[in-house]
């Protein structure tokens, strides 16, 4: 496991913009996760012998917020939001209609690794509730109907 020429030339840029490497565990594990899909436990090892920090810093952190994928996701991540706002306007008949229409449980991932469906907190689009994320995409003013499109279509 290791990160590619450009993300290590990425990390070299960052190292100069802060003024600790722990202060780097964001980005870093970000790039991580776009460069691998997810955040293993040996890209834990690998952030966190970059960083020189300890292990259990870097786990903390994954583990804390829900962007950081601890095990693998199919090709597009449906993020489903259900907290306030989102959940008094459908977000939790959006969340179950769309494990059922993918036969999938929240946290699986369909046979074909194309989809994966999680639950999240709110993602900061209240004012577009329901909403969810595909990928880095926001998908707001959800409808069933509008779900059903985009699965249709990401088949
Ligand atoms: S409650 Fe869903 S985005 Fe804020």
């Amino acid at each position: 496991m290791k990160f590619s020429d450009e993300n290590l030339s990425k990390l070299e840029e960052l190292k100069k913009k802060y003024p600790t490497t722990k202060s780097l565990t964001l980005p870093v594990l970000w790039m991580a996760q776009r460069q691998f899909g997810w955040i293993s436990p040996e890209a834990m090892e690998y952030v966190a012998e970059l960083l020189d920090v300890p292990v259990k810093l870097i786990y903390g952190v994954v583990t804390f917020y829900t962007m950081f994928n601890t095990r693998p996701v199919g090709k597009y991540h449906l993020q489903v939001c259900t907290n306030i706002s989102c959940g008094l306007l459908g977000g939790e008949e959006i969340r179950d209609h769309i494990c059922q229409k993918l036969n999938l449980k929240l946290g699986e991932t369909t046979g074909d690794e194309r989809f994966t469906v999680t639950e999240v907190e709110c993602m900061g689009s209240c004012g577009t509730a329901p909403m969810m994320a595909v990928n880095d995409d926001y998908h707001e003013n959800l409808t069933l109907e509008k779900v059903d499109r985009f699965l249709q279509e990401a088949r």
